[in-house]
């Protein structure tokens, strides 16, 4: 617990662009949520949809007509959008799907690279009153079908090349009606020829909007499911931390597959009135470089590792690029180091605001706000409305320079309505009235928090959540394999990389004292989960032992594993069942 921690003093007067709240001590103070209701459109009956705040608000100013999508692909193709087209194209969307069937409450599971109808069926989707998920487009067959499974989605709606994944597990999935195409020769024509008019569905404040799928350290994903109300979390958040300007040229960087990529880049910035651009193509520092500087972005929201690419691929080549527009950068996902700030300013004149959150809180919970000092490596203070809190296994609040759970006071917008059929689950996130997060960490005397790790062991790998169990289940799979062990190992670009400790059957681990064989081995076991898990859920390190350590009732005992693997104090085995 450093309290030594280099301060970037702010001077609000020297910015570019005066933000959107220029005092965070009183405002937080006398904040409540009930005052803020009203930056929502609420319709007459008093209820709500999440997709009319988002997108359809805007058609009655000048928005209208303001692009609210530039989208680049992998090559270079270019489109773009105004917030009347998404607006239209989504209710043909609606309506289409409402022509397939698909009814208010009915879930309905996005599985698409980011491409624009990505966006336009999520938020068609919301205006029918139909829960919308996403998939991650690195999925495969076993990552799918939990999902789809465990949802009970109706429709599933994809593009030619990911649909394949889903083939042989379909006649397993006997909810699933449908799968649409959306490149399909005649699926545009089919979108145009709906009608445009769609009475949107006028929903409960708490009435579920969209559920992402998230890991934790024992059993499959769980599926997190957020309200309508969600969106007023979502959308201050965007107008006080991203500080969305109506100039504003944004860019996120992340996927719809994940939490920031649906809060992000499609609710919270659109309900702004936020210009955005998605650029669906692969990383590339030189591509990344050249996406800010050809649309002129502004404001920029981004990942530790991308940074840290970005960071390996020098100063120089910054150099190249006019990024003169670019105004306020921030990041999530993982731990942003003090190194990337100093290096931000160095490069882009311009210090990353690091900001703290979950799938399951549904908005940036700790932040850095644009009139705050920053203490490089803190993640910031509560947000609005936000009362956060150190606290023991108990839920007693710990105080200033104690370390234990970072915890919030249930209740705000965003939070969790529930998880998709598992009550218990979602009841044990609560103790002694407090929300615990699963993150450890500490808070100083000024309010700011400090993250210290995970107090279970999920994964972040590249800023990707990851559950062990998820990975050592697929490798099992494999005929080579007795059982697996999985942990995130640390590493400085990916921030943690996935190390699974395989225990072979007998004839295999003969084999593999052949180190050539071992080799072999270890790629096949990395493509195995690769090709049935997902693309970015496989083990970069695999080693192979006699016996994995486990307690008493057979659980694995994952942090001996990574003690082992840190050279670290191992701690208390007396439940273990050998070691
Ligand atoms: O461990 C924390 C880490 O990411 C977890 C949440 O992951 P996910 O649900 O995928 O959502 C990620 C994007 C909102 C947290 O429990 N995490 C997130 N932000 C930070 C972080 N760790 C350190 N610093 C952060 N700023």
């Amino acid at each position: 617990m450093d309290n030594s921690a280099q301060v970037y003093k702010k001077n609000i007067d020297l910015l570019k662009v005066k933000p959107n709240l220029t005092e965070y001590e009183n405002t937080y103070k006398n904040f409540s949520w009930d005052n803020v209701r009203n930056e929502l459109e609420w319709f007459p009956d008093g209820k709500i949809n999440i997709a009319y705040n988002a997108v359809d608000r805007h058609l009655n100013s000048p928005r209208k007509d303001k692009i609210a999508l530039y989208w680049e692909g992998d090559n270079a193709e270019k489109k773009q959008y105004t917030f009347a087209d998404i607006a239209r194209l989504s209710n043909q969307f609606g309506n289409f799907l409402k022509s397939r069937g698909v009814a208010r409450g009915d879930r309905v599971f996005i599985f698409l690279p980011r491409i624009p109808y990505l966006y336009i069926s999520f938020i068609g989707i919301l205006k029918i009153g139909a829960i919308a998920g996403t998939l991650f487009s690195a999925f495969q067959e076993q990552a799918l079908f939990d999902r789809l499974e465990n949802s009970g989605a109706k429709v599933l709606i994809t593009d030619k090349e990911l649909a394949v994944r889903i083939q042989n597990v379909r006649e397993k999935l006997p909810n699933l009606k449908e799968v649409v195409i959306v490149d399909d020769e005649n699926f545009d024509n089919t979108i145009q020829s709906q009608s445009t008019d769609l009475a949107m569905e006028h929903m409960d404040q708490n009435d579920y909007a969209f559920m992402l799928y998230t890991s934790g350290t024992t059993g499959k994903p769980k599926g997190v499911v957020h309200r309508h109300y969600a969106l007023l979390s979502e959308h201050l958040t965007a107008k006080y931390i991203l500080d969305i300007h109506e100039e504003d040229i944004y860019w996120c960087t992340a996927d719809p597959g994940w939490v920031t990529g649906i809060a992000y880049e499609i609710l919270g910035s659109w309900s702004n009135g936020a210009t955005e651009v998605v650029y669906s193509g692969r990383f590339s520092s030189e591509k990344w470089y050249q996406i800010l500087a050809d649309y002129k972005v502004t404001v920029w929201y981004t990942a530790p590792t991308a940074v840290r690419m970005l960071m390996a691929s020098g100063d120089e080549l910054v150099k190249k690029y006019d990024l003169s527009h670019l105004r306020h950068i921030l990041s999530v996902g993982e731990p942003l180091n003090p190194e990337a700030i100093r290096w931000g300013l160095k490069v882009y004149g311009l210090a990353f605001h690091d900001t703290w959150w979950q799938t399951e809180t549904g908005a940036m919970m700790l932040v850095n706000f644009p009139c705050n000092d920053i203490k490089l490596g803190s993640m910031g203070k509560p947000f609005l409305g936000i009362t956060a809190e150190i606290v023991d296994d108990s839920g007693n609040g710990l105080g200033a320079k104690t370390e234990g759970h970072i915890a919030f006071k249930p209740g705000w917008p965003s939070m969790m309505q529930t998880i998709w059929q598992r009550q218990e689950k979602y009841d044990s996130y609560f103790v002694n009235g407090w929300y615990i997060s699963g993150d450890r960490g500490w808070k100083d005397e000024d309010g700011y928090f400090w993250f210290i790790g995970r107090s279970d062991d999920v994964i972040k790998t590249s800023g990707e959540r990851v559950g062990p169990f998820e990975v050592e289940s697929a490798l099992v799979e494999h005929p080579a394999v007795i059982e697996a062990g999985v942990i995130g190992k640390p590493d400085e670009l990916r921030g943690e990389i996935i190390k699974a400790f395989v225990v072979l059957r007998p004839e295999f681990a003969q084999k593999v004292k052949d180190q050539a064989y071992a080799e072999t081995l270890k790629q096949e076991l990395a493509q195995h989960v690769k090709k049935h898990l997902a693309g970015h859920a496989y083990p970069r390190e695999i080693e192979f032992i006699d016996k994995l350590p486990k307690t008493r009732s057979g659980k694995i005992m994952r942090r001996i594993l990574k003690a082992k693997e840190l050279g670290q104090p191992i701690g208390d085995t007396s439940t273990l069942e050998e070691y």
